[in-house]
């Protein structure tokens, strides 16, 4: 299977220089009928941003005709939006790949696309390119606005690899959206990441931080505020920084303000970084009710060595300091955040330093990870000495703790009424209702006249280690 393509490289992603592009995406009338009387079906895996993704090729397969399916085997297209950020998650990925060969035997007019992280790495595009000819269209997250036209070339018959990037990556507006559900509304505000953490594949993944401008984001909001959306997440990897690639100097400060100065009921933002967070965005979180008391604020370990070998550009004094006087602020804010253990050369001490740090932080829950080499990373070339057994000890140890924390501080719930924000009924029991407080926790609860979208008061009744469970009172 000779093909002409160009390879991802994380050498040059690492070079890049210049601005990003903007470009206003448009479909020529010869796109929209592609999808005329066909199905189409997408599984999405890692964070926020693939979720997001995922929803504007659903918009945009929306506009070509195409209608949604329930899985691979009752779809005329199937795509798998994928996650590189562990060995695990590309794993998974790849195994599903594997098992979709019998299908595409059985019905080689199926066809199958691969998009999102994997498709940008070296390595992962030669894998799928040249070992998986069951899948027909692979693109990567620089080429997403150019999916109607790909789509188009393999439906012509013509397998279809897009995965360059010119590093510094584009703004692309205008894009539909097919949002999964109607009263909550994911906004990018930002693109890319430039803080190249030496485990992390994202900065390669995902191209240079790149903002949108205020106004395209706020008319965003705005937009999904008036078909219905009760509350609203602004994303990126690093949305302290939002702005500065415009010359803002306090860029995400007053984007939140002029976000929360739409009136929408509740603004959550995501992923917060400590280096670049800013007194004026507490400001803006401890004056305006409808941004929500519940931060994610990553902070990877405990120990300062290794968050220097990390280049998290923060000490765990400095972290301290700001969860301390975020909480002198904000009465009742929640905290969670991701941790990995068995960095390179973590020792046993290190490790306990990260067992203090969650002490010291009584997180409401935590992300916890056993590090996992990312080719191409600087720290892929650290010797990866932790042995494996260790690093299962430590993950186990780390868990207990954080699981303590996360039901001590559901116990302290109990009696209390928050607003929740109802999901509808729950997956695991659909006689009862499930939903978010503005704490960001997940409770299940009973109810009568309550739907999907509601906010309602829940008494909390019981805690669990990961949920609560309450009755509302009206
Ligand atoms: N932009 C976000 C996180 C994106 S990745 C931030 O900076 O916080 C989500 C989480 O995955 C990270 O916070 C980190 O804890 C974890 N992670 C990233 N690369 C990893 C790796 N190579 N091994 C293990 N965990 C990793
Ligand atoms: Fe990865 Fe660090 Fe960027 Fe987060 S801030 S996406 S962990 S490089
Ligand atoms: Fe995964 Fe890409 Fe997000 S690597 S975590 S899907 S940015």
């Amino acid at each position: 299977m000779k093909q002409n393509y160009q390879l991802p490289d994380h050498g040059a992603e690492r070079m890049r220089t210049g601005s990003a592009k903007r470009i206003t995406f448009s479909m020529t009338d010869d796109l929209r009928h592609l999808g005329q009387g066909k199905t189409y079906f997408i599984r999405t895996y890692g964070c926020q941003a693939n979720v997001r993704d995922s929803e504007t090729l659903s918009g945009m397969l929306g506009m070509m005709g195409f209608i949604p399916a329930s899985g691979p085997e009752d779809a005329d297209l199937s795509i798998f939006n994928t996650c590189a950020v562990r060995r695990a998650a590309e794993e998974h990925v790849l195994g599903e790949l594997g098992s979709l060969k019998p299908l595409k035997t059985k019905h080689p007019e199926k066809i199958f696309a691969v998009c999102g992280c994997m498709a940008q790495e070296e390595s992962m595009a030669r894998l799928i390119a040249e070992k998986c000819p069951q899948v027909d269209l692979l693109f990567g997250t620089h080429n997403l606005e150019r999916f109607p036209q790909l789509l188009a070339r393999t439906l012509s018959g013509e397998r279809t690899i897009e995965v360059e990037s010119d590093g510094a990556g584009s703004v692309v507006e205008g894009m539909p959206v097919s949002r999964s559900r109607r009263y909550k509304a994911f906004v990018n505000i930002m693109y890319g990441c430039d803080k190249f953490c030496t485990y992390c594949i994202v900065p390669y993944t995902r191209g240079k931080e790149r903002s949108r401008r205020m106004q395209d984001v706020i008319a965003e909001i705005r937009a999904a505020k008036e078909s219905g959306a009760r509350e609203v997440t602004l994303l990126g990897q690093n949305v302290n920084a939002y702005g500065r690639d415009l010359g803002l100097a306090d860029g995400f400060s007053e984007l939140l303000r002029e976000a929360a100065e739409t009136g929408i009921e509740r603004i959550r933002f995501y992923t917060s970084h400590p280096r670049d967070y800013r007194e004026t965005t507490i400001d803006v979180m401890k004056e305006y009710p409808n941004v929500m008391p519940a931060l994610h604020l990553p902070v990877q370990s405990g120990s300062d060595e290794i968050l220097k070998r990390m280049n998290r550009g923060y000490t765990i004094g400095r972290y301290y300091e700001l969860v301390d006087r975020m909480r002198e602020k904000i009465p009742g804010i929640t905290f969670t955040t991701d941790l990995i253990v068995g960095f390179p050369s973590e020792t046993d001490a290190q490790f306990a330093e990260t067992l203090e740090l969650a002490d010291r932080c009584q997180f409401d829950s935590a992300f916890t990870f056993v590090y996992s080499p990312r080719e191409g990373t600087p720290a892929a070339a650290m010797e990866d000495d932790v042995p494996a057994e260790v690093k299962k000890e430590r993950l186990a140890a780390l868990n207990e703790k954080i699981g303590f924390y996360a039901r001590r501080n559901n116990e302290a719930e109990v009696g209390k009424i928050r607003k929740v924000l109802c999901d509808g009924p729950s997956k695991k029991d659909p006689s009862v209702l499930c939903g978010y407080s503005e704490e960001n926790r997940l409770v299940n609860f009973t109810g009568e006249n309550i739907r999907e979208g509601d906010i309602a008061d829940v008494r909390i009744t019981e805690a669990r280690s990961f949920s609560l469970n309450g009755e509302a009172v009206r």
